[in-house]
């Protein structure tokens, strides 16, 4: 048994609240902590909304649905994280943000073998784990969107993550959420990411030279390829901020141009355009 019971994760977001939804429809407890109540209210708001489409679909018994909120604390205030065995951080992928929440959370945690994790799919674990003051018990673990249908979890312990936190973290992916853990080295990408983030961003370059327009690239890769979405609307799926900065940490590592975000991606940032989660990218959404 992984003996991780209680857990924390930072960030309500798209990852933090899909995250949050698959640990406590695991029937664990969770703490999940927002920078304000006001976003702290949005992430509770993802996450019921995620439980009642469940319920409307016949996926989920209403009783259940409410069952699995009852074990979720939705609150703005770190200190909540103190009696946690596992936090999963999973705030914006920028790394002042992340290594200030590992310097303060790292401090925070009583038990001494609380393990604090990140989300990321490209920040150095072994920068978040310096800042901790708890280097031992810190590692990487990147869910997927949308982190309650995919099945793989990607482990990545750093050079000084101890060995017994990697099985414990993986005891737990497997044990508890029922995942399917896949081991990569601290290198920013991770295994998935290396592959996927070129694909994603040659096909915003192919878009943005004129080549296709973007709903026939898609089509190409769904009829041709049999992937369940195209780039472009996967992207919009991610979000063009995260595509954007997952691109910018690895084009800073490898100095690789295939990683470099092209220019449109940077101006549909700087406009807002996020994707779904905005409500306009490459395509428009409207809620619901
Ligand atoms: N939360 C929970 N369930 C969801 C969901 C969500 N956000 N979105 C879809 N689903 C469920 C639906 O309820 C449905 O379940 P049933 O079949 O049991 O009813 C099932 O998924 C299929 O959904 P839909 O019929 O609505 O739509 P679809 O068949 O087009 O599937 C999809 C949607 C699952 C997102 C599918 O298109 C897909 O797999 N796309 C690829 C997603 C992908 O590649 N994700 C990885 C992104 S990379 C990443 O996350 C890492 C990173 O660091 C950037």
């Amino acid at each position: 048994m992984s003996g991780i019971d209680k857990v924390g994760v930072v960030g309500g977001g798209l990852m933090g609240s899909g995250i949050v939804e698959v640990a406590a429809r695991a029937g664990v407890d969770v703490v999940n902590v927002e920078v304000s109540a006001d976003a702290a209210e949005a992430a509770e708001t993802k996450v019921r909304g995620s439980l009642d489409r469940a319920v409307s679909r016949g996926k989920l018994d209403a009783d259940e649905a409410a069952a699995i909120l009852e074990r979720i604390r939705f609150v703005d205030d770190l200190e909540a994280l103190a009696d946690r065995d596992l936090v999963v951080e999973a705030a914006t992928e920028d790394e002042t943000t992340k290594l200030a929440l590992f310097t303060r959370i790292g401090g925070l945690l009583t038990s001494d073998d609380a393990i604090l994790a990140s989300n990321t799919s490209s920040i150095p674990i072994v920068k978040l784990g310096a800042v901790s003051g708890r280097a031992e018990h810190v590692m990487g673990v990147h869910f997927f969107n949308p982190a309650p249908i995919m099945q793989l979890v990607e482990l990545i312990p750093s050079l000084t993550t101890g060995q017994a936190t990697l099985e414990r973290m993986r005891g737990w992916v497997t044990d508890t959420l029922g995942k399917q853990p896949i081991d990569a080295t601290d290198r920013a990408g991770f295994v998935v990411n290396s592959l996927l983030v070129p694909y994603l961003l040659s096909a915003i370059r192919m878009y943005e030279a004129g080549y296709a327009s973007a709903a026939d690239i898609d089509r190409g890769m769904v009829l041709g390829c049999g992937h369940p979405m195209g780039p472009l609307a996967l992207s919009d799926l991610i979000g063009l901020d995260t595509v954007r900065a997952i691109g910018v940490s690895m084009y800073e590592e490898f100095k690789e141009p295939l990683y470099s975000p092209p220019p449109l991606l940077d101006r549909m940032v700087e406009a807002g355009l996020l994707g779904k989660k905005s409500g306009h990218g490459f395509y428009p959404y409207q809620e619901n």
